[in-house]
């Protein structure tokens, strides 16, 4: 109760104040960006096309979109890619926010963009999503500083299969919220394939982390 209320009130101060440093800088070809490019590598089958739409939810500070950005290009002619975190304005210790970190990974990069936004607040339609560590309980979401309001899991997945055209990839952590996010594409009459244990030698967790893959289903 006292973590939600100091949530609500942090939550209210920095989507007002979005304060950040200003120039950040990194390495686009950091380790997250290549675990990613190895997941996806491994685990989302992809043919070739001419153009592309992707969306990435909850990116955080977007460090690992290079890796996105690289596996989906070799499959089209153009790509869009976009992100969409709703706590954009969090700061790090050394006061550079999300969304500042994120300005840095996207900036040489065609047609990616980065929203600080709701997924909800967002109704393009995409051919391809991915989503990594989506909140299926309410702890870690309070751990993670934002809102209990925010926590709505089957909303959040009804909404991004709606904005689906062909695949999605959603990982997990841990086996239990393996178990919750498969109870809740079944609860929604998501079609999936369970992907099981997801391994890449480039980057290993305590946890181990679960894939489901999904396939829109168009009704014909
Ligand atoms: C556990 S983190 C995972 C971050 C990142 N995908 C990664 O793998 O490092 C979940 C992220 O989803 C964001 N998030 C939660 N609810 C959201 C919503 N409704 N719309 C957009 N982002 C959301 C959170 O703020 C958080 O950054």
């Amino acid at each position: 109760m006292f973590e939600n209320l100091k949530n609500n009130f942090d939550f209210y101060i920095r989507s007002f104040t979005k304060f950040s440093r200003k120039n950040y800088s990194g390495n686009p070809d950091n380790i997250e960006s290549k675990y990613l490019f190895d997941i996806l590598d491994k685990y989302f089958p992809m043919d070739d096309k001419e153009n592309v739409s992707v969306l990435d939810i909850g990116s955080k500070n977007w460090a690992y979109v290079k890796g996105e950005y690289d596996f989906f290009s070799r499959y089209c002619n153009f790509l869009k890619l976009d992100g969409v975190e709703i706590d954009a304005y969090r700061m790090n210790s050394d006061f550079y926010s999300r969304y500042e970190i994120a300005q840095f990974y996207i900036k040489n990069l065609d047609n990616v963009r980065y929203y600080p936004d709701n997924l909800l607040n967002i109704n393009d339609q995409y051919d391809y999503i991915i989503w990594i560590l989506p909140f299926v309980t309410p702890y870690p979401l309070l751990r993670w500083g934002l809102p209990e309001k925010f926590f709505m899991p089957e909303e959040l997945l009804e909404h991004a299969y709606k904005l689906l055209n062909k695949q999605m990839l959603i990982i997990n952590q841990g086996v239990d919220e393996a178990q919750i996010q498969k109870k809740m594409l079944e609860v929604l009459c998501i079609k999936y394939k369970d992907l099981g244990v997801i391994k890449s030698n480039i980057l290993e967790f305590k946890n181990d982390r679960y894939g489901f893959l999904i396939q829109k289903q168009t009704g014909f």
